[in-house]
């Protein structure tokens, strides 16, 4: 039997969550975390090529896609009280856990919080640090820019960062939707989420406790948390495997899904 579940909602922690479930019923579990300010049908491929083994879940993040914003502040220890709930929701005690960027940062401070609940990490594309002053500086001059220039103009000048240069002339429609996926979510929760990212904490120190099979993947052309940033998690994360993703900037799970699909199958395969 397979769950048919596209866009399935459910409410938990006070917000509609809608979600993606799709996949083997008895089959381990692998969730999947969407980078900013972007939505769950941004790990489609990945869904696609995993569902016939896999449980694969994909949810949007509150604020994104079709989850609610609620009325919270937003932090990644929201998220991750979203994601626990989520889980306890949909009677989930165990899963992999998958996230890319801001995804990654989530599904970090769920593993180190909550490691009882997973059996696996991929991080892609992330980093374990925090936001420096510049970085947070940015993120406020993004903020401004977005209310003088529209979020049109801000999904342009994102997407410059979040490609390989390659893949502008190769990605055509992946481009088109990750543009579709930002303008599509309010500048509400764009600020929202970018101060909640402003002000997380960074995880490095903790990632030695971190005793679960991990797998790191980075885009090679990743600008936004590059090969170093990767480097700096495999180094201290015991046991955890690094691999680069070739033809991929930031987002290397859309601009290389072959690659990043054969990758997290040979690392899930060592897990069970
Ligand atoms: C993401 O892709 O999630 C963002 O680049 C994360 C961030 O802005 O720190």
């Amino acid at each position: 039997m397979n769950y048919i579940g596209s866009n399935v909602r459910t409410t938990v922690n006070n917000i509609t969550i809608s979600y993606t479930d799709e996949g083997q019923v008895e089959a381990p579990v692998i969730i999947f975390i969407h980078g900013f300010p972007l939505n769950k049908t941004m790990w489609e491929m990945q869904l696609e090529a995993l569902k016939d083994e896999y449980r694969v879940i994909a949810f949007d993040v509150r604020g994104h896609g079709d989850s609610d914003a609620g009325s919270d502040h937003f932090s990644i220890d929201l998220f991750v009280t979203d994601l626990i709930c989520f889980m306890d929701d949909l009677n989930i005690n165990k899963a992999i856990l998958c996230g890319l960027s801001m995804g990654g940062y989530i599904a970090l401070n769920a593993v180190c919080n909550y490691p009882h609940l997973f059996d696996a990490l991929i991080l892609s594309d992330t980093s374990c640090a925090a936001d420096t002053t510049d970085a947070k500086h940015k993120r406020l001059m993004a903020i401004e820019d977005i209310k003088m220039n529209g979020i049109e103009n801000f999904a342009d000048e994102n997407i410059k960062n979040l490609f390989a240069p390659g893949s502008f002339q190769t990605k055509e429609s992946e481009i088109s939707r990750v543009r579709e996926m930002i303008v599509s979510t309010s500048s509400e929760s764009i600020f929202n989420t970018m101060h909640a990212l402003a002000v997380r904490k960074e995880t490095c120190s903790r990632l030695k406790s971190i005793k679960l099979p991990v797998l790191i993947l980075v885009g090679i052309d990743d600008k936004i948390t590059p090969l170093s940033a990767a480097k700096a998690m495999h180094e201290n994360i015991p046991g955890s495997k690094l691999s680069i993703v070739e033809q991929a900037g930031h987002l290397s799970n859309m601009e290389n899904p072959y690659e990043f699909n054969y990758l997290i199958n040979k690392f899930i395969e060592t897990v069970y």
